[in-house]
């Protein structure tokens, strides 16, 4: 998501006047630093939720002092806790079942307060946009679990590649993941989880998506003033 940053959110933070923010997924803390330098600029405030964060907390803390509060777990543990937010980078599990409850979560929350978060969420494209991977296969319930093995993904081709032993011609990514054997079908990958999530939603919302950098998708309430902002900044 860190890609997006410059050209899409960081803008999009400032023209509607975000001040607090909720990061799922950090990984290395690239974009959380990006956040924290909005944050510090802006008078902003973030959330951070990561299981496993690969960053050196403390120094963040004295560079970003008062500026964060880090959740050393996953989102569905988190979010039913937090409210007030003004937009939510969801980039953690990517997968059908944790993509579609993180915006059931998001939604609840949004009814009480009477406001929809703009919720930027990372790889709706290929190859996750229509395939679960699961950080932790045993956080999913079997019901929603697609059959997964450790191999790789390659453009053109559902079946998942073994990277010992493919064709030379056939580039694979992520080989290391537990990715579903197969793509699309039913509750199957990130964008499904958010065009099923606005098939039920009442509430009326917007959404927008690249497919480049592994895709990008903002979900926002429906109002035209914000729709048209959106709109340009997105043209990019
Ligand atoms: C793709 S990386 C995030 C990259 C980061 N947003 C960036 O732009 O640099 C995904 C991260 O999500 C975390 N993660 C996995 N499952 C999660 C969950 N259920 N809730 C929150 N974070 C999760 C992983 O530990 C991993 O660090």
């Amino acid at each position: 998501v860190k890609r997006f940053w410059d050209q899409v959110i960081e803008k999009i933070f400032i023209q509607e006047n975000v001040r607090k923010i909720v990061e799922i997924g950090a990984l290395r803390g690239e974009n959380t630093v990006k956040i924290l330098k909005y944050c510090s600029a802006y008078n902003a405030k973030l959330i951070i939720i990561e299981p496993f964060p690969q960053f050196d907390v403390e120094k963040l803390n004295e560079e970003f002092p008062g500026y964060f509060r880090l959740y050393e777990d996953i989102s569905h543990h988190v979010l039913p806790n937090i409210t007030g937010y003004d937009a939510v980078l969801i980039d953690g599990d990517h997968n059908w079942y944790t993509v579609y409850h993180e915006l059931k979560m998001i939604e609840k929350k949004a009814k009480k307060r009477g406001k929809f978060p703009i919720v930027f969420l990372h790889d709706i494209g290929w190859p996750y946009g229509r395939r679960d991977m699961y950080h932790d296969p045993d956080l999913i319930p079997q019901k929603y679990r697609k059959p997964y093995t450790k191999k790789g993904i390659a453009p053109g081709h559902s079946e998942l590649i073994d990277p010992l032993n493919y064709e030379k011609d056939i580039k694979c990514m992520n080989a290391h993941m537990n990715n579903a054997l197969y793509d699309f079908g039913e509750k199957n990958g990130v964008l499904t989880a958010v065009e099923d999530f606005m098939k039920e939603t009442k509430i009326p919302l917007s959404f927008y998506g690249v497919s480049k950098n592994h895709g990008l998708g903002i979900l926002t309430s429906k109002k035209l003033d914000v729709d048209n902002k959106i709109k340009s900044i997105f043209k990019f």
